[in-house]
């Protein structure tokens, strides 16, 4: 997955990687989740919302037509809460616009992104995503609303169950029917299979991509970081739009940027940094992507870069286990730890997450937690009490 800034360069460097993948003999799709379609301008070939387009051997695209889908998951819940409206007394077409969820059409995106996983056709998936706040606010989605599910699901589903009858008529709106619950469940069932696919650091790497501004540099560390939170292996940092030396005012961006370059080197480490100059004319066709992703990958596969350390890890000791969270640039005083039952909530800066806790730290107290090179360790050492009751 290829997530950055708005306008780095995350299509052109997914279409450059799909192209190179393909080349080499690996059956390729790539796929975008955008809704504005530069995928189809990269690659130079027209992509109308649907399935994957072939675009030459081993390589085939994709543009998400997330309206379609969104159409058919949403329209129960759609018309639930169209009905409510209804009777509030607000206009149907205003009604319309107010039940369109924003960003509700990436996440089905992402839908059709592991049905093609899954499909088993391809070698790698290459997904070109909507700019670095959306994507992460989407990616995190079902954890979320897993949590909800798992918790406060249940009970409304029952309550509201047993007391439909009564309440439809002393509220004067609809309870919601077996069938919106149905559409939630089945939705979010969808959604947990989706995190299963993207979640998982053996199948799914995010690179990040950035072009060397301080701004830009800056976003792309908050990225890392919240990726991070959320269990996401980032995998590389693509740094675009280097300038080539040559006179006076080319020399001074480069100068410019090699200071961005050495800063982003240091501060991404380990993760390698793959480079790409900034072309005289825009990469647009497969030849001038296939030379870009030369640039990018010189000797490397790109679809097998070394694994980095895992996100989440459990190693134990002799009092007991120490947990490790990977938090990049993550600042003490940002950084909560709270345990509630069986779950971590970690919370840096505005994310927060719910880790939950495998069965033999859950029997376990918290006795201590360190952030340490932007690594979160908690030690965790079993309870005397709870392993003698169990
Ligand atoms: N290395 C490069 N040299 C020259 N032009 C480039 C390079 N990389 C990308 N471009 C051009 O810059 C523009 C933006 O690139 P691209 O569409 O890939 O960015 P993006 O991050 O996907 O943007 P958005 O956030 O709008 O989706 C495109 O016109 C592309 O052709
Ligand atoms: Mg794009």
């Amino acid at each position: 997955m290829f997530t950055g800034k708005g306008g780095v360069g995350k299509t052109t460097a997914a279409a450059a990687t799909a192209v190179r993948s393909a080349r080499a003999g690996g059956r390729t799709l790539v796929v975008s989740t955008d809704a504005a379609h530069s995928l189809a301008d990269a690659l130079d070939v027209p992509l109308a919302g649907g399935g994957p387009v072939p675009v030459e051997p081993c390589l085939h695209a994709m543009q998400v037509d997330s309206q379609a889908r969104f159409e058919t998951v949403w329209r129960e819940l759609q018309g639930y809460l169209l009905t409510v409206l209804d009777r509030a007394g607000v206009d149907p077409i205003e009604a319309e616009e107010l039940t369109v969820l924003p960003g509700a059409d990436e996440v089905l995106a992402l839908l059709a992104v592991r049905e093609q996983v899954e499909s088993g056709s391809y070698d790698l998936v290459v997904v070109d995503c909507a700019p670095t706040a959306e994507t992460l606010r989407l990616l995190a989605l079902p954890d979320a609303l897993d949590w909800y599910m798992r918790r406060i699901w249940p009970t409304e589903r029952r309550v509201v169950r047993t007391l439909r009858p009564v309440l439809g008529k002393v509220a004067g709106a609809p309870m919601p029917t077996d069938a919106v619950f149905d559409a939630v469940e089945r939705l979010h069932a969808e959604l947990a299979g989706v995190r299963a696919v993207l979640g998982d650091p053996e199948r799914t790497a995010v690179r990040l991509v950035l072009t060397p501004e301080a701004v830009v540099v800056a976003e792309a560390r908050r990225t890392l970081t919240s990726l991070s939170l959320y269990g996401y292996r980032v995998d590389a940092v693509v740094a675009n739009r280097l300038f080539p030396g040559g006179d006076p005012w080319r020399d001074a961006w480069v100068a410019a940027q090699s200071r961005q370059l050495a800063d982003v080197e240091e501060s991404f480490a380990p993760l390698p940094v793959l480079r790409a100059p900034y072309l005289a004319a825009e990469p647009v066709g497969v030849e001038a992507l296939a030379l870009l992703a030369q640039e990018l990958y010189a000797e490397l596969d790109p679809a097998e870069l070394p694994p980095g350390p895992p996100p989440v890890g459990v190693r134990r000791t002799t009092e007991g286990f120490v947990m490790t969270l990977a938090l990049p640039f993550a600042a003490r005083s940002d950084t909560t730890l709270v345990r509630k039952g069986d779950e971590l909530a970690v919370t840096v800066g505005g994310w927060r997450r719910l880790v939950a806790l495998p069965s033999a730290l859950r029997r376990c107290d918290v006795t201590g937690a360190r952030l340490e090179d932007g690594r979160l360790e908690i030690t965790f050492v079993p309870d005397p009490a709870v392993w003698m009751s169990s």
